[in-house]
């Protein structure tokens, strides 16, 4: 087991903020965290686990030994009679992951096209994107236990999904379907990922953006290509590209609200963009709510909010050269658009992105 000690954390963060971890361990298998856990020196220390490193913000260098997940291989696993269950490593590289199942004729993946980060974080968030989430075609999960190194496996009630959250997410217990189960939060390392990509597949439309480009196109029954190209097209045209400018994706939620705390949004500013759910509460876009308190364009530091996409906060640093915006920067600039959203629309947003 080789324990490399003071590695530079920039290539491994999306937001490209520099940081180091004082010690990181490559894991390629079960076999390698074991090897971690009964070592003297380091079984016993805290863990930090990395997956794509598109969902952390780093605020200073990091102590507990840095895991990162370097798990490879992607598979069809079986054939049932109604979908394919395909499996791929933690390690993997989402979207090229996402293209690969479309070349071997399995769509369903297609509408998460371009989401940044691995396999491995995939289920941790619950990604999604026009109007797919992870939960939709998830089948089952690998993981090992960072206390015990047992591996065991979770099925998606197990996993207690809900809107970019899981049982990753949190420690004690968690509610899913009536069911108490117990959090996994900085408990678990997940090894290999496992889909239900389904036979008797139908394009998901219907979210505006999409039904845009069927319009512009004269296209109504898109193929899963055609979709595949048309996320990667509207992902490229509003959000930054991490390889050229650093960020994290969405910063914030979009937050659920009930529907008088709506029609008192609703009052204050009439555009508010809302979507109303099947369970009678109201997602308002968070976006909207960032952008009409003014603060696309602006920075504190380096860091600053995207001009094409208010939910999404930049490096606006070189990123190589040890310039860009410092985890402090992302944090404070987070803050101050809680603090304008909340004393303008009494709207409370939550980060999406792990601050480290
Ligand atoms: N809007 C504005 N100003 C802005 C940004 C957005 O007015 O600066 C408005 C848009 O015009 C639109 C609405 O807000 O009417 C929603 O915007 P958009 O359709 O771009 O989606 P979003 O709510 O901002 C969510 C996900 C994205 C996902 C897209 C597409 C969250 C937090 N974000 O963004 O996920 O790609 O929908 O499904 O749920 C991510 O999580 O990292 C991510 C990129």
């Amino acid at each position: 087991m080789l324990v490399e000690k003071n590695v530079p954390l920039q290539p491994f963060n999306t937001f490209h903020i520099v940081a180091k971890a004082h010690a990181l361990v490559r894991v390629g298998s079960e076999a390698d965290v074991r090897e971690l856990l009964a070592d003297p020196e380091w079984g016993g220390t805290p863990k930090f686990v990395l997956g794509g490193g598109s969902n952390v913000v780093f605020t200073g260098d990091v102590k507990p030994v840095v895991l990162k997940v370097e798990v490879k291989g992607r598979r069809l696993v079986e054939e049932t009679p109604r979908a394919f269950i395909v499996e791929a490593g933690g390690g993997e590289i989402w979207h090229d992951f996402v293209a690969w199942t479309l070349a071997q004729g399995y769509p369903g993946l297609e509408n998460m096209a371009l989401i940044p980060g691995t396999v491995g974080a995939s289920p941790v968030q619950n990604v999604g994107a026009y109007g797919v989430e992870l939960q939709d075609r998830f089948d089952s999960l690998d993981a090992v236990d960072l206390q015990t190194g047992q591996l065991f496996t979770l099925n998606a009630a197990q996993c207690a999904f809900g809107y970019r959250d899981s049982v990753f997410k949190h420690g004690g217990t968690v509610q899913s379907g009536g069911h108490q189960v117990l959090g996994l939060k900085d408990r678990a390392l997940i090894l290999r990922v496992r889909f239900a990509l389904p036979k008797a597949w139908k394009p998901v439309l219907g979210y505006a953006d999409i039904e845009k480009k069927m319009a512009e196109q004269g296209c109504i029954q898109p193929t899963a290509q055609q979709l595949f190209d048309w996320v990667c097209a509207i992902r490229r045209a509003k959000l930054p590209d991490p390889a050229v400018i650093g960020n994290a994706g969405s910063f914030f939620k979009n937050p659920t609200v009930t529907p008088e705390q709506c029609a008192d949004i609703i009052a204050r500013d009439p555009k508010v963009v809302h979507y109303h759910l099947a369970d009678g509460s109201v997602k308002l876009a968070a976006g909207w709510l960032i952008d009409s308190c003014g603060w696309k364009g602006k920075s504190v530091g380096q860091a600053g909010v995207y001009e094409k996409q208010a939910l999404v906060l930049v490096n606006r640093g070189a990123g190589t050269d040890g310039n860009g915006a410092t985890g402090g920067e992302v944090m404070t600039l987070a803050k101050a658009i809680q603090t304008s959203v909340y004393e303008r629309f009494g709207i409370l947003l939550e980060p999406e992105p792990v601050v480290v």
